[in-house]
Order: structure tokens, then sequence, then C-alpha cells
């Protein structure tokens, strides 16, 4: 019995691949939704053109730590082209159907993994793909809204210092 959600869903946020921080990592993503105030981080490391590791952490929901551990695993070992062209489609089209309320949380994770690859682009001064600068812009504001909506706590900060 898996509830309201798929069994792919359940078999990942009961196990979930990829979880925590990369301490030197390449590139960082950091966003946020302004409905429901989740933060997401993903961190990636990236050799050759291709992500070699990669991990995230959330304050997010059941659908948002499945569907982030899905898509470490969909992206690990992937060129960053793939990754960028990767979308929250591609990802609930794997994980199967979860209530509209949650689709946001897809997007949130496909979002983190573009903004970690926006600033690994950045920091090796890369050309940015138009469609990722599109993106990136839209991204920050929705986390400067959200840090404004939802303050992120002490302690919360000093969780995920600490993941
Ligand atoms: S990430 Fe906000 S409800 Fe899932």
């Amino acid at each position: 019995m898996n509830g309201p959600y798929p069994k792919e869903i359940m078999e990942h946020f009961k196990n979930p691949k990829n979880i925590g921080t990369i301490k030197d990592a390449d590139g960082i993503g950091k966003v946020g939704n302004l409905v429901c105030g989740d933060v997401m981080m993903f961190y990636i490391k990236v050799d050759k053109n291709k992500i070699s590791d990669i991990k995230f952490q959330t304050f997010g929901c059941v659908v948002a730590i499945a569907v982030s551990s899905m898509l470490t695993e969909m992206v690990k070992g992937k060129t960053l082209n793939y990754a960028i062209k990767t979308t929250s489609k591609d990802i609930l089209k794997k994980s199967g159907k979860v209530p509209t309320i949650k689709a946001h949380c897809s997007v949130l994770a496909a979002d983190a993994l573009h903004e970690a690859i926006y600033d690994y682009m950045l920091k090796q001064k890369m050309k940015i793909p138009a469609g990722l600068e599109k993106e990136h812009k839209r991204i920050k504001k929705n986390l400067e809204n959200t840090e404004k909506k939802h303050k992120t706590t002490k302690l919360e900060e000093e969780l995920l210092n600490n993941f």
C-alpha cells in the first residue's frame, strides 16, 4: 500500500539516493517555492563536462525528497547539456502521477539542478545558454520572494549547515 503516491515515489522517499552536501562542489543551486516555502539545494561536481557527483538537501515534502533523489540518479554521469534539458516533466514521467498540488515539488528539483549548473558555468566563465539564463532570472526572483515571505529560521539554517 503506497497511499496517494506511486510506488517509485515511495521507494525513493524511504531510501533516498545522494542526500547531503558536497563540500568542494563545483556548482551549487538553491531554490525556493513561494507557495509552500520549501527550500531545495543541489550540489554538483563536474568532470569533462559531465556530472561526476551530485547531492541534494531539502526541507521539502515526501514528493520533493523522492523526485530529487530520482533526478540525481537520472543525471549522474550525464553531460551538462543533458541535465539542462532534463525538466520536471521528465521527472514526472518517471515517477508516475502525483497529486496536482504536488507537481511543483518536481519543478523545485529541476530548478535546483539547473541553478547548480548555472553557478558552475558562471564560475568557469562559460557561455551560458539563453534558456538557462532566462530560467535563472525566474528562479532567482522566486527564491527572493520565498525568503521574504517564509523567513528561514536560525534553526533551519543550522540544520542545513550540519546536514
Ligand atoms: S516541495 Fe513544497 S509541498 Fe512539496
